[in-house]
Formats: C-alpha cells, sequence, structure tokens
C-alpha cells in the first residue's frame, strides 16, 4: 500500500465559511500547497494560490478591491476568479505585455453547510468535466454548524483517518467521569457494512437505547454513517420529527500535519443553550484522539508498520484498499471498483 500519497481530483474541506468574512482572506495549507480564501464582491468564496508568480510572494499579505487582489510587493493585480493577471503597474505603455497570460492557480471553492470545500485537480488546470458532489453535502443542505471545531493533528493524514474510525480505542481513550468510568467496559456490537461511493456504509439501524440527547429527534430515532475518501465521515442521525449529522472531514496540511474539521448539525429548533455544552463535548473527543496521536508519533518515527487484526480493524483494512484502488484507477485510466463487499461485523468495544 502506498500509504503516503495524497489523493487528488477530490473535495477537502479547508476552513469553516465563518473564518472568511466579506473582504478579509484566510491563508490555509492543503496537501502542501498554499492556498488563499476569500469572496468575490458578490458574496461567493474564491480559491487561489497563496503565491505571486512575480517573486514568490504569498498574495495573503496583499489586499483585495473588488474582484482582484493586489500583490504587497509591486502591485501586480489577480482576478480572484480567474487568477489572470489584470495589471503590473511597473510596465509603460510601449512595453508589449500580455498580462493576461500571467495566471495564478484557481481552484474550485464550495461552500456548503457552513464550510468551505476546495476541489484540488491532479494536474493544475485540467478539471474533471463535471465535479463531484461535495461529501455531506445531500444530508447537510441548508443546515448550519452548530459546533464546527477544527484542530491540527500532528501526524500524517493516514494515521488520523484510521485513528478517527476505529472502533475500538473509545473505552481507553475516550475515557472521562461523564462518559466513561475508565474501567474498559466492552460491549459486543454486531453492525452491517455495505459499499457506497467512493467508501462504504454502516447501514442504517435503530437507535433503541436512545441516549436522552437523542430523544429530541423523535421516536424512531436511526442511524446511519459513511465514510468516504479521501477521509469524509458522516453520521446521519433520524427521528420521526428532526435530524441530527455529525460530519467529520479529514484534510492534509503537509506529510507530518492533518486538519481534524468536526462539525454538527441538528434541526431541532431553540436548543442555542446546548450548544456550548456540544461545543465542549465535541473538543474534548476530539482532543483525546489528537493527544493519543501525538503520542503514536515517536512509535511511527521508529517502525510505522501496522497489525490489522479481527473485525475492529476491518475499516482500517478498507480505507487502504480504497485508497489503493483509487490511486490504481487513475493510473489505468479505469473506473474505480470499490473493494468494499457487504458484510457484517462483529467486535468488542
Ligand atoms: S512579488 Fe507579487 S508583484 Fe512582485
Ligand atoms: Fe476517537
Amino acid at each position: 500500500v502506498r500509504r503516503k500519497d495524497f489523493l487528488r481530483d477530490l473535495w477537502y474541506l479547508a476552513l469553516p465559511a465563518r473564518a472568511v468574512k466579506p473582504g478579509v482572506t484566510a491563508a490555509r495549507t492543503v496537501l502542501g500547497e498554499p492556498l488563499l480564501f476569500g469572496r468575490r464582491a458578490d458574496g461567493t468564496p474564491y480559491c487561489l494560490q497563496d503565491h505571486c508568480p512575480h517573486r514568490a510572494m504569498p498574495l495573503r499579505y496583499g489586499r483585495q478591491e473588488d474582484d482582484a487582489i493586489e500583490c504587497c510587493y509591486h502591485g501586480w493585480k489577480f482576478d480572484v476568479g480567474t487568477g489572470r493577471c489584470l495589471e503590473i503597474p511597473a510596465l509603460v505603455p510601449e512595453d508589449e505585455v500580455d498580462v493576461a497570460k500571467i495566471k495564478v492557480p484557481v481552484y474550485p471553492c464550495r461552500e456548503v453547510a457552513g464550510a468551505l470545500w476546495v476541489f484540488l485537480p491532479e494536474r493544475r488546470g485540467r478539471l474533471p468535466e463535471t465535479l463531484p458532489p461535495v461529501p455531506g453535502e445531500e444530508a447537510t443542505r441548508g443546515l448550519e454548524p452548530r459546533v464546527c471545531e477544527s484542530q491540527a493533528f500532528a501526524c500524517h493524514f493516514d494515521w488520523a483517518v484510521i485513528g478517527l474510525m476505529d472502533p475500538a480505542h473509545a473505552a481507553y481513550v475516550h475515557t472521562s467521569w461523564w462518559w466513561n468510568t475508565g474501567e474498559h467496559v466492552l460491549r459486543e456490537k454486531e453492525k452491517r457494512y455495505e459499499p457506497s461511493p467512493l467508501g462504504f456504509r454502516l447501514a442504517r439501524y435503530a437507535l433503541t437505547k436512545s441516549a436522552r440527547p437523542y430523544k429530541l429527534l423523535g421516536k424512531n430515532v436511526s442511524t446511519e454513517i459513511t465514510f468516504q475518501l479521501p477521509g469524509v465521515r458522516v453520521e446521519h442521525i433520524r427521528g420521526d420529527r428532526h435530524a441530527a449529522v455529525d460530519l467529520t472531514a479529514i484534510t492534509p496540511v503537509s506529510e507530518t500535519e492533518t486538519v481534524v474539521h468536526h462539525l454538527i448539525y441538528w434541526t431541532v429548533p431553540g436548543l442555542g443553550a446546548l450548544k456550548p455544552l456540544a461545543r465542549r463535548l465535541a473538543r474534548q473527543f476530539l482532543d483525546q484522539d489528537r493527544q493519543a496521536v501525538l503520542k503514536q508519533q515517536s512509535g511511527i518515527a521508529f517502525d510505522d508498520s501496522m497489525m490489522f487484526v479481527g473485525d475492529a480493524d476491518q475499516e482500517a483494512r478498507w480505507y487502504f484498499a480504497l485508497k489503493q484502488e483509487y490511486l490504481a484507477s487513475r493510473e489505468q485510466g479505469r473506473a474505480f471498483q470499490n473493494p468494499v463487499v457487504e458484510r457484517t461485523l462483529r467486535w468488542r468495544s
């Protein structure tokens, strides 16, 4: 398995939409590439490479005026929608330079349910004819996140993905007085999984012993969890009256840093008072994962091999199989064939 490769021609959650206010830009590194996010005059988001082609000045230090960004160094201006150069102030009229031929790379950028997603193509300037849907778009359409938490994990993307999906660590890592007594009480679980686009799905099942918050969603509360490449997990909980969505999107910054975005949505009105609590729990939860991964790093530096044992490790096996098939199908110019087969997994957690 080529574990270290990053996958392209996919959407990545870059940052919460509220971090990009009108007239303000935000710089983020995604897959090792410096990117600048902002909004056009009409409010739609844009993303361009945060790098002036003249002398490598990050464009984040420039200023935006209407739909153009001006580099802080020599004032070159670029259109934020197309990346084309609009003006080079140092030129005299006699200079025969076609400034529009100079371009900063731009990337498709979409705002979906309070998050900005960027599409990173395999080859710059070559987009597929139709872009795939943004992960979780259907479940979160029209909703605003009530909780939106992002944390940087000091590890390679793969370790963050398998660390977050893994069911067996919860009883050991996610311990606290309100959640778990720390006595590692494990129960046997049995869940049916099936292939889904670019990933797998834990088929919808009824939450019988509903914990109290789920009752707010009404009766017959059920949940469905999907995972898809590159690293997006969407849990869709639904009752007869309301729904909640828990979205985790993992985005590589570099070989050694990964950002985990955790967004929670619910349709129950008037639960504003719950937000601080939900935020605190989400933060604590993510922090426990982050700490575990941090401790793991010296081990990985010594020897990064891993074992897959039992059904508890099946999701991790599938992740690497999906990734391998994604890379292979693209190299061979053929359609992706989902390596996941429907099956029931049994484990204790
Ligand atoms: S470096 Fe940007 S204009 Fe010169
Ligand atoms: Fe976890």
